[in-house]
């Protein structure tokens, strides 16, 4: 039965006719009743990715995430293939000295990211890869966007951004995720990508981002921290609305989304719910590194159970209505998953 927003169908009698508890009282009914799922096809695992060879770089601020050069790739890619995971998701850490105003690094075919996505192509190519399409690892304001006299610029930023991501297409990139908040830019990145004759490579848009505190250790794990001028509010969003994230998934739709993502995760199902009513596309969650980081924290000091919170949390992404969720945890999940089935 499905309760999402609607009022349940069945009569409800009172008790002692109806007992809620007899429908738990045994493990195998539990499974039977069960309104939602959480199975390994449900993962995505962002990864950072460094400069070098033989690099593993543990990121301090998300116990357990590593940075990784591109040489291991492949394992750590053919691990997750191997766990059934359907994607990862590539984050470039970058060196200081390529971070520019013009942030020209994230068009050159030959970065970091490109040659990441060829390398997991060649030794995984059943894995998807998906890219984000925004400036922030490249521009040495730290902004998602091009900045002119302290303002995030939105079409000049736009048309870096169908440069970069046709630059990621062509270095074989099944997804284009613009994670940038510009306005126009999903449907000027679907015409670029178009153009160039990748009709199929699809966009995962990162529909309702938020402003949001939780983004700090990711800040960290790419680099990006110490180059952020200023805050992102001018582009992403205030955590108070709600209704303006139901336009701006709208809007990405509209313009040519094949799905979208909502982000944060955690402190925001209420739009991941909504998000799935109004429109019935494929929605995500990004969990993100702060909520990641939070889980860890709390669980290696002994206040939290980390594998059972974390498989709770994955789930309620689920019941909210998410079809899939990106998270730093998908190898410890699918992990879980695999041998709760055995
Ligand atoms: C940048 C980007 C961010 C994340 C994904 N892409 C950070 C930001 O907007 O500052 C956050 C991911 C995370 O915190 O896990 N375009």
């Amino acid at each position: 039965m499905d309760f999402h927003g609607s009022a349940p169908r069945a009569s409800i009698g009172a008790f002692p006719q109806t007992r809620m508890r007899r429908n738990r009282r045994h493990q195998w009914l539990r499974r039977l009743v069960a309104e939602n799922r959480l199975g390994v096809e449900d993962l995505i695992w962002p990864i950072f990715v460094v400069e070098g060879e033989g690099k593993r770089q543990p990121v301090a601020s998300m116990p357990g995430v590593d940075r990784l050069s591109v040489d291991l790739l492949a394992d750590a890619v053919g691990e997750a293939g191997d766990l059934g995971i359907p994607a990862v998701a590539v984050f470039p850490y970058m060196a200081q000295k390529l971070k520019t105003p013009d942030a020209r690094e994230a068009l050159n075919p030959d970065n970091l990211v490109c040659r990441a996505v060829h390398a997991i192509k060649e030794s995984q190519p059943g894995v998807g890869v998906i890219c984000d399409a925004a400036l922030d690892p490249y521009n040495s304001d730290g902004h998602d966007g091009l900045v002119r006299d302290g303002d995030v610029l939105n079409d000049e930023t736009i048309e870096a951004l169908q440069r970069q991501a046709v630059v990621q297409a062509e270095a074989g990139c099944d997804v284009i995720a613009p994670s940038d908040m510009m306005d126009g830019r999903v449907g000027a990145i679907r015409k670029a990508l178009d153009e160039a004759g990748f009709e199929h490579v699809a966009i995962l848009s990162y529909a309702a981002k938020f402003a949001s505190a939780f983004y700090g250790p990711f800040r960290d794990a790419v680099g990006s921290k110490p180059a952020l001028k200023g805050d992102k509010k001018t582009y992403q969003m205030n955590p108070a609305n709600g209704d303006e994230a139901l336009r701006e998934a709208a809007l990405d739709i509209a313009e040519g989304a094949d799905m979208v993502i909502v982000k944060p995760g955690l402190p925001y199902l209420d739009i991941i719910h909504r998000v799935k009513t109004a429109f019935g596309v494929p929605t995500f969650a990004y969990s993100v590194s702060g909520e990641y980081a939070m889980l860890k924290a709390a669980a290696e000091v002994g206040r939290l159970d980390y594998e059972a919170s974390l498989m709770e949390i994955l789930m309620s992404f689920k019941r909210a209505g998410a079809n899939g969720v990106l998270t730093y945890a998908a190898l410890d999940a699918a992990r879980l998953l695999k041998d709760a089935e055995s």
